[in-house]
């Protein structure tokens, strides 16, 4: 009985040691913020002194704001105007020490101006702050690591599990195996979300929506100034796609207007730049219907008279754009099933002689999309 008790208490023990050491992998293998470009004679920034700063665990001033807070490392689901920490650090790299001073201490412009207060930061300070940025551009954002309350749960279940499973086959102190039972269940299913969420973070599932290149907003445009959809996408009355604006129709506003009410300079900076550079604005499709599937907008806007909102939604209320719909083909076999279409005054109609002598007859009152052939398989799929 000693010996059998003293057995399991050490195979505990091992379960315990091969999660601490798993942890403690888990969290060391990502803080690498190591350092490179050494020059000789010139001073090196201390990049973890850097790091502390940035994230407030050294005082940057009294009442200011880490830095870490505004500039995130990773993006969610809803708008933070501010720029990323990776961008924001790209723009620091390229800046000398003097101008990342000045952009803190002394900053210039109405949002700079408001964001960027109470700093009191040494030089030396200063430099660190800007070495560690300029390791962050380079190397980019470190992968998402768990936080300490869910890797103690983790770590918790995994204790509580491991005892489960010694006391089903050495020490059997509790009677009902129900209870063993129960938390190894509870356990793996807790677990098993955390893994499936770490992996959403790591962008490797369908639901994962990466940040547009500009922080463009739909709200602010076609809400609050009430810019019409086919300014901008004006090819969807007239052609299939309906199109993105390119960076020179951007300009036709923001040649004059430089700066959002919430983003500051930043984000329309990025039109100017590409502008003046030639470059595309490389913005992610979020719509995408597969290749052998044919969709024209002009048939449905133009022809069709339909608005844009029967299909994408309320856009103008969205400062991140969400498809609606899942654009499968029941969807679009289904709205062609009860949506009218103009038919009498409807030159494109013409030949559907046999409908229009039903219309008449009155054995007709309406005639639907699927009944012009708009749910014949060839003419989605050519
Ligand atoms: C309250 C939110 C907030 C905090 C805190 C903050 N920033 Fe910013 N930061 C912004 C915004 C917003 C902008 C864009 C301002 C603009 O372009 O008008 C910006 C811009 C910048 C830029 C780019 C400057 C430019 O002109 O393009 C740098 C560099 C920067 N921040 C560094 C820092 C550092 C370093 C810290 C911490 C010491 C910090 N920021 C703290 C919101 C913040
Ligand atoms: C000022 C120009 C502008 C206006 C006005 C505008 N859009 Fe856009 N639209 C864009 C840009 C830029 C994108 C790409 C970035 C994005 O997806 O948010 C876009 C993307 C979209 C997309 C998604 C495209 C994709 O990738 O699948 C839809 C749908 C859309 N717009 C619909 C609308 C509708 C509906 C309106 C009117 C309520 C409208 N837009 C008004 C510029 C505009
Ligand atoms: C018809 C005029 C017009 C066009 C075209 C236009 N914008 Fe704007 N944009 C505005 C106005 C007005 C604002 C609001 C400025 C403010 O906050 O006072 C704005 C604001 C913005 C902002 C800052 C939002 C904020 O609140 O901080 C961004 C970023 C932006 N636009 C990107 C774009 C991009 C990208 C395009 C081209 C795809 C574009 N805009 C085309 C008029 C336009
Ligand atoms: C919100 C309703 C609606 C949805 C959703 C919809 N359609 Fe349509 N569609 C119509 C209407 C209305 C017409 C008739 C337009 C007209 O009057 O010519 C039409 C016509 C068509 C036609 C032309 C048929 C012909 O006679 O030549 C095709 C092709 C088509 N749709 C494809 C699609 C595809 C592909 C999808 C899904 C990705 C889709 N539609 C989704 C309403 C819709
Ligand atoms: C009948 C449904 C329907 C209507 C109405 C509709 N769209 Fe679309 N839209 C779609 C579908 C489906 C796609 C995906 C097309 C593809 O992947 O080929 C799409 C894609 C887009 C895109 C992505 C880029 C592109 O060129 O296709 C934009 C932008 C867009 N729509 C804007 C609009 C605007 C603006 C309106 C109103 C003027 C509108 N749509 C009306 C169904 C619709
Ligand atoms: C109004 C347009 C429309 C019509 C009509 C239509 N389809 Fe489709 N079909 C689609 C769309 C959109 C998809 C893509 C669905 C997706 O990606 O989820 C699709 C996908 C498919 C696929 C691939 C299935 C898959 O899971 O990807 C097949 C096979 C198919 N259609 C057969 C047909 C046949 C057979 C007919 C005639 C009875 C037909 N379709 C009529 C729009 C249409």
């Amino acid at each position: 009985m000693v010996k059998t008790l003293s057995k399991s208490r050490s195979s505990g023990k091992i379960f315990l040691k091969f999660f601490l050491i798993f942890l403690i992998v888990s969290s060391t293998t990502n803080v690498g913020a190591q350092e490179k470009h050494s020059q000789k004679g010139a001073p090196e920034p201390d990049l973890k002194v850097g790091e502390r700063l940035y994230y407030g665990l050294i005082s940057t001033g009294e009442d200011a704001k880490a830095c870490a807070s505004c500039h995130t490392y990773y993006t969610s689901d809803t708008i933070n105007w501010n720029p990323s920490a990776l961008e924001m650090a790209q723009v620091a790299a390229d800046m000398d020490l003097a101008t990342f001073k000045s952009h803190l201490l002394t900053p210039s412009g109405a949002m700079r101006e408001k964001v960027h207060i109470n700093y009191e930061l040494t030089d030396e300070q200063l430099f660190n702050l800007h070495g560690y940025l300029t390791e962050l551009a380079d190397s980019g954002v470190p992968q998402k690591k768990m936080s300490i309350n869910t890797i103690l749960i983790f770590l918790l279940l995994g204790v509580l599990m491991a005892v489960a499973l010694v006391d089903i086959f050495f020490t059997k102190k509790i009677k009902f195996k129900l209870i063993h039972i129960l938390i190894i269940m509870a356990g793996l299913a807790y677990q098993g979300k955390v893994i499936a969420h770490t992996l959403i973070d790591f962008g490797r599932s369908p639901d994962y929506m990466p940040d547009q290149p500009i922080k463009f907003s739909h709200k602010v445009h076609a809400q609050d100034n009430q810019i019409d959809c086919n300014y901008c996408h004006y090819n969807a009355q007239h052609g299939k796609s309906a199109g993105i604006p390119s960076a020179g129709l951007c300009m036709n506003c923001h040649m004059v207007v430089r700066n959002g009410t919430n983003s500051g300079q930043f984000e329309i900076a990025k039109i100017v730049d590409a502008y003046e550079n030639n470059n595309d604005i490389e913005w992610i499709r979020i719509h995408n219907l597969p290749d052998h599937v044919y969709f024209n907008h002009s048939q449905h806007v133009n022809a069709g008279q339909l608005d844009c909102a029967e299909c994408h939604g309320t856009v103008e209320e969205m400062h991140i754009l969400k498809q609606e719909n899942d654009l499968s083909m029941g969807w679009c076999l289904d709205c062609h099933k009860k949506t009218n279409v103009n038919f009498r005054d409807n030159d494109y109609y013409k030949t559907f002689e046999a409908l229009h002598k039903d219309i008449q007859e009155g054995a007709l009152d309406s005639i639907k999309a699927a009944d012009v052939g708009a749910n014949d398989c060839m003419n989605c799929h050519h």
